[in-house]
């Protein structure tokens, strides 16, 4: 008999059905959409449901906005991440992606002690940009872009950078079986997923979120676009912004 999955629901409805019941647990996921899509606000509404629907902690490591820009943005949808956060249910690591400083070290440190079941990382493009011009060190002190570098000069770089980031980060948060989400900005050409390229293949799910906006009307679509160890909705979701935050609409297109 299969081994039924433990699943990690987003707490969205719609789309928990959609994912057959939620993310597989232990699931790296990657959120990726154009400009304002609502990556951040997705990403805010899993952390928050997790913690005030399913008891789950929650680790939410930004490089795009600092705690009191969550803070803003949570108050919008009326969620109470600020007493989430004091009940110790969430916890905010805020990463400046100007000073290349706190990364892997502050977030690894996090992930043993606070022990989350859901992490996100918004966004992956910074994060990885950021560790590209600090000149990021592995765990040995090696400089992760030379040694790139050295393997494939120049044009690889970032490609190499990326996945060695991401196969660190798959490292620790497999061993926890940790669901994670990591936003990254798809590019307008559709020629791949992830402002990298390499992210797609790595992820173990992609979700990507879409914005059409004609005259006065907007519309938005999801699309699982990937998702290893579960069967799937293959249509694409129409979900809406509302002031609870975002609803999955029942007419699929
Ligand atoms: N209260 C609200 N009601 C409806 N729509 C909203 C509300 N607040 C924000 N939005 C919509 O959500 C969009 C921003 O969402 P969000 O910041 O999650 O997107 P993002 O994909 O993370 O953007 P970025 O690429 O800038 O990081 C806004 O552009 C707006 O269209
Ligand atoms: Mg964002």
């Amino acid at each position: 008999m299969a081994e039924e999955i433990i699943r990690t629901k987003t707490g969205i409805q719609g789309l928990d059905k959609a994912l057959n019941g939620g993310f597989p647990n232990g699931n790296m996921v990657l959120v990726s959409g154009g400009a304002g899509t609502g990556k951040s606000t997705f990403c805010l509404q899993f952390i928050i449901n997790g913690a005030s629907v399913f008891g789950e902690k929650g680790l939410y490591l930004s490089t795009e906005q600092n705690r009191e820009e969550l803070y803003k943005q949570a108050s919008v949808f009326n969620w109470k991440l600020q007493e989430l956060e004091q009940r110790g249910l969430i916890k905010i690591i805020y990463y400046d992606p100007t000073t290349g400083e706190g990364f892997p070290q502050t977030f690894n440190d996090a992930v043993e002690q606070f022990k989350p079941k859901r992490i996100v990382v918004d966004s992956l493009t910074t994060l990885i940009d950021s560790l590209l011009i600090s000149g990021i060190s592995d765990d040995k002190g090696f400089s992760l872009v030379q040694i790139a570098e050295t393997v494939n000069p120049i044009p690889r770089t970032d490609q190499i950078v990326t996945k060695h980031v991401l196969y660190s980060l798959f490292k620790v948060l497999k061993a926890f079986k940790i669901t994670t989400l990591l936003t990254t900005e798809m590019p307008e050409d559709g020629k791949t997923l992830s402002a990298d390229g390499v992210s797609e293949f790595v992820a173990d799910g992609v979700l990507v979120l879409h914005y059409v906006g004609v005259g006065s009307v907007d519309f938005r679509s999801m699309a699982i676009r990937k998702m290893r160890y579960t069967d799937h909705a293959k249509s694409t979701l129409a979900y809406a912004i509302e002031p609870s935050g975002i609803a999955i609409k029942e007419s699929e297109i």
